[in-house]
């Protein structure tokens, strides 16, 4: 009886996880892989850039920093990294052969030969052909700088990259789905009140584009422009993930309808508009502030549907966004339409959308946060979120948008090893901003 009593007290006493126990609703465990301050090692230099390897063992970064036209930075990044991007583009056709031969199980039907002959006469063709269709569709929505960064990566690649593979390469990512975790937080919600910002790509950690993880500096000397940090993979010239100098940083997941969720209007997709990965180069790329963004997106031909999030340090501030082709929604840490009291609570200076489909009956985050808001950290969002929600099994990004400093990982090229079980390694962007 006694025991029963003091097990009951402990249990009330303990309900806030403590570091060991999984927190309630949480199917992962504790990322506590060493992190890595890593010096990066210089590779080359060119007329308009300059590349440097960031490396231990097969934690691997390829860093580059280019200035000018979008021709001479595309151009430099020819020269750069030519060999590497035409293998990374080689690498994502090799992963739809094998995609279709395992995922399929088509070896169950068909010889290793004839599944050959089929992926390269019928399947692979589909596809590159529905990427050209999907270039045919979204050209008039794509600014020339694309299209002019590009031609300078095939000049400055020496004729190691053909430009249909790269533009193809570029648009893979409009007809792709990936779910991801999008989480800020600031003011009362974090230790020392500063903005952080988690962005974790739950893509296939075996996706063969995790060769060449990299981070693209950018010194554009287009009126208007920011500098900024594309954080992907190399011959990625749209983003995933970015960061300004100024603090406007972005990241994405894909966002489905619910079930007996009511919208109003119904989000939907479509392909004829501005491909996402370029909506979002451009925000970090030319907006001072929140509202820059919101006018960006406004009036932006949207094609896909998916849910972004945004920090500003500018407006010292996180929103949350819906974006779809017929409907944009921005959520502050108050407003979102879909908290619930059992498993998305409202907290001040936080906002977040989980792994899941939105609105997620998951309590995972939900227990980390209950008893991390106030003390948040970058090491609360790469240790506790990505490990216990085991998100990121492509890359994980925490980015301080003040301060210019990341924490990443991705996952291991050649292997299954989510990026969310790798050592993170930290970044300070300071040291190149300047050059
Ligand atoms: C939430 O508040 C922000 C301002 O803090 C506003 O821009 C946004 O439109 C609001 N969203 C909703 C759904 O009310």
């Amino acid at each position: 009886m006694r025991i029963l009593f003091l097990f009951a007290i402990s249990l009330s006493l303990f309900q806030d996880y403590t570091q060991g126990q999984v927190p309630a609703g949480c199917d992962g465990v504790r990322n506590t892989e060493p992190l890595l301050y890593l010096t990066p090692q210089p590779l080359k230099t060119v007329q308009n850039g300059q590349s440097w390897l960031i490396q231990q063992d097969t934690n691997v970064i390829y860093l580059a920093k280019v200035k000018g036209t979008p021709y001479q930075m595309g151009y430099a990044l020819g020269q750069l990294y030519g060999k590497e991007i035409a293998k990374n583009i080689k690498n994502l056709a090799n992963y739809g052969y094998f995609m279709f031969k395992d995922k399929l199980n088509v070896l169950d039907y068909l010889t290793e030969w004839q599944s050959w002959l089929i992926f390269h006469f019928v399947i692979e063709p589909l596809v590159l052909f529905s990427l050209d269709v999907d270039y045919l569709v979204t050209w008039i929505y794509t600014p020339e700088r694309y299209a002019e960064e590009m031609r300078g990566i095939v000049a400055g690649s020496g004729g190691k990259i053909s430009y249909r593979h790269l533009q193809r390469f570029n648009l893979f990512a409009e007809l792709s789905r990936a779910h991801c975790t999008i989480l800020g937080a600031w003011g009362d919600a974090t230790a020392d009140g500063k903005l952080y910002h988690l962005r974790t790509l739950d893509w296939n950690p075996t996706a063969k584009v995790n060769e060449f993880p990299a981070i693209i500096i950018y010194e554009p000397s287009e009126a208007g422009s920011q500098q900024f940090a594309n954080i992907g993979y190399l011959g990625l010239i749209g983003s995933l993930t970015a960061m300004s100098r100024i603090g406007i940083s972005v990241g994405e997941k894909v966002m489905y309808r619910k079930d007996g969720i009511d919208y109003n209007p119904t989000p939907e997709w479509t392909y004829f508009g501005k491909p996402w990965l370029y909506v979002l180069r451009d925000t970090i790329q030319f907006a001072t502030n929140l509202q820059d963004v919101e006018n960006m997106l406004l009036s932006t031909q949207r094609t896909a549907m998916i849910h972004l999030g945004f920090a500003s340090v500018p407006d010292n501030t996180f929103r949350g966004v819906d974006y779809s082709s017929t409907d944009l929604i921005f959520y502050d840490d108050s407003n979102y339409t879909r908290y619930s009291s059992t498993y998305h609570p409202q907290y001040d200076g936080i906002f977040y959308y989980d792994r899941h489909v939105q609105p997620s009956g998951s309590t995972c985050i939900k227990s980390i946060l209950d008893s991390a808001h106030g003390s948040i950290t970058p090491e609360t969002l790469y240790r506790d979120v990505t490990g216990y929600h085991a998100s990121g099994d492509a890359s994980v990004v925490v980015m301080d948008p003040a301060g210019g400093q990341l924490w990443l990982s991705y996952s291991l090229y050649g292997a299954e090893l989510h990026a969310y079980k790798r050592s993170p390694i930290y970044m300070n962007l300071n040291q190149f901003w300047d050059l």
